[in-house]
């Protein structure tokens, strides 16, 4: 394949054992300095020009993004998807990894463990937001810091209103964390490539810090998941739409806590501590979905006007409960389901013959129509448009 590695540090040691991997694998590999692209939508078809020239075809592109360019790079990003070029990380997926509340918002409607969390902008709110988390010590974050940067631990409520006063006087948004006390200054980060954890390692902060980055003074090993910790990594990951990334995550007592997922992981640190060939594995991943770029479901099903996507919930009192799928009436309807959902497990293009639950949910295709009579209807809020009072019309008509 021929394979663009989108970065603008050549030489960084991740950069040149990806491209290595590529090399010693036959492919055709080409680094390109992500900044030197231009997004050419003058033409009938979406563009790229690459130093101010047409850009050659690529058939894959894997995205290395750093933080300060994350509009222009997903940019970029977004544009290799237009001419469906595969990438395994869509601009969809860095843009949401990249903003702290946006990930945590994305993961928490799917029974992913994270320490809780709140974000407020009032001041009147912040202490009883610190309450709901569970009081002090709390841990402030900002939303856009990596490296450890941007992230306090406030050991008293007063102390971190302070704080937390103190950064949004500069307009900088700040989440509001439970601190996860048992992981002591310890956390894992598992790399997750496709469906699998390709390696993980856990890092230990320095000393009497709690921040157990590397560019903390964190130290590294490699460790053996559980089982739990690498469906979580892989499941995080998967939501968040990132093929390639490195999931960070807490050792809870009751289990892992996923706070964030990196779009970008450095390989240095998890490829010296586990002695692993990650970056081989991720060109491999990257030669086998070559074939299948990226696509936005919801936006090109619903091409067709009246047709779409929607999640269709089974609910306890419903007559589809103990029915097989092709007795269910959906397929009478032309309504086509895409995958099932029951609890945390996923079940792709489910066979007519499966027998469906309460609570089950499915993500179907088909008339909207159809399928709006199987949504249970919202609570409406939509208020009636009043009269203007005379003296009202008066004062606009003559003013
Ligand atoms: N809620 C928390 N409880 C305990 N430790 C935490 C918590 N949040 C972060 N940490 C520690 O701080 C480090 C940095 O936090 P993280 O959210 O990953 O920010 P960054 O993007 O700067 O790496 C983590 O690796 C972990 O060691
Ligand atoms: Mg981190």
């Amino acid at each position: 394949m021929k394979l663009a590695i989108l970065s603008r540090a050549p030489r960084a040691y991740s950069t040149q054992r990806l491209r290595t991997a590529a090399l010693e694998r036959g492919h055709d590999v080409k680094v390109l300095n992500t900044l030197r692209f231009g997004i050419d939508l003058s033409n009938d078809e979406p563009d790229l020009q690459f130093r101010g020239r047409q850009l050659s075809s690529y058939d894959a592109v894997l995205p290395r993004i750093g933080a300060s360019i994350t509009y222009f790079g997903t940019a970029v990003v977004r544009q290799f998807e237009q001419m469906d070029v595969y990438t395994p990380n869509t601009a969809n997926g860095i843009s949401n990894s990249r903003d702290k509340l946006r990930a945590t918002q994305i993961l928490s409607r799917h029974n992913i463990g994270m320490p809780a969390t709140f974000f407020v902008r009032n001041r009147a709110d912040v202490k009883q937001a610190i309450e709901q988390v569970g009081g002090a010590p709390v841990v402030i974050k900002l939303l856009e810091g990596t490296q450890g940067i941007g992230v306090i631990l406030a050991p008293e409520v007063k102390v971190a209103e302070a704080i937390i006063e103190t950064l949004q006087s500069t307009s900088q948004n700040v989440l509001i964390q439970a601190f996860v006390k048992e992981s002591k200054g310890r956390d894992i980060r598992a790399l997750v490539v496709g469906d699998r954890v390709v390696a993980a390692m856990r890092r230990t902060a320095q000393g009497d810090e709690f921040r157990s980055n590397v560019h903390r003074g964190g130290s590294v090993e490699a460790v053996e998941l559980d089982p739990e910790y690498e469906a979580t990594a892989v499941r995080a990951a998967q939501i968040m739409g990132l093929r390639v990334a490195g999931v960070d995550m807490l050792e809870g007592n009751d289990g892992p806590l996923v706070m964030e997922v990196n779009s970008s992981p450095g390989l240095q640190g998890i490829e010296t501590a586990t002695r692993l060939d990650v970056a081989g594995a991720i060109i491999d991943f990257i030669g086998d979905q070559v074939d299948f770029p990226e696509i936005d479901v919801r936006q090109r099903l619903a091409v067709s006007t009246g047709y779409g996507v929607a999640e269709l919930a089974v609910h306890s009192g419903s007559e589809m409960v103990g029915k097989a799928l092709r007795d269910s009436g959906l397929s009478d309807r032309d309504i086509t389901v895409l995958t099932l959902h029951r609890g945390t497990s996923v079940t792709p293009s489910p066979r007519p013959s499966k027998v469906l639950e309460a609570e089950d949910r499915l993500l179907c295709f088909g008339k909207l129509e159809e399928m709006r009579s199987m949504i249970p209807e919202r609570p409406k809020r939509r208020r009636r448009v009043k009269k203007l009072a005379q003296k009202a019309i008066t004062a606009a008509e003559n003013p």
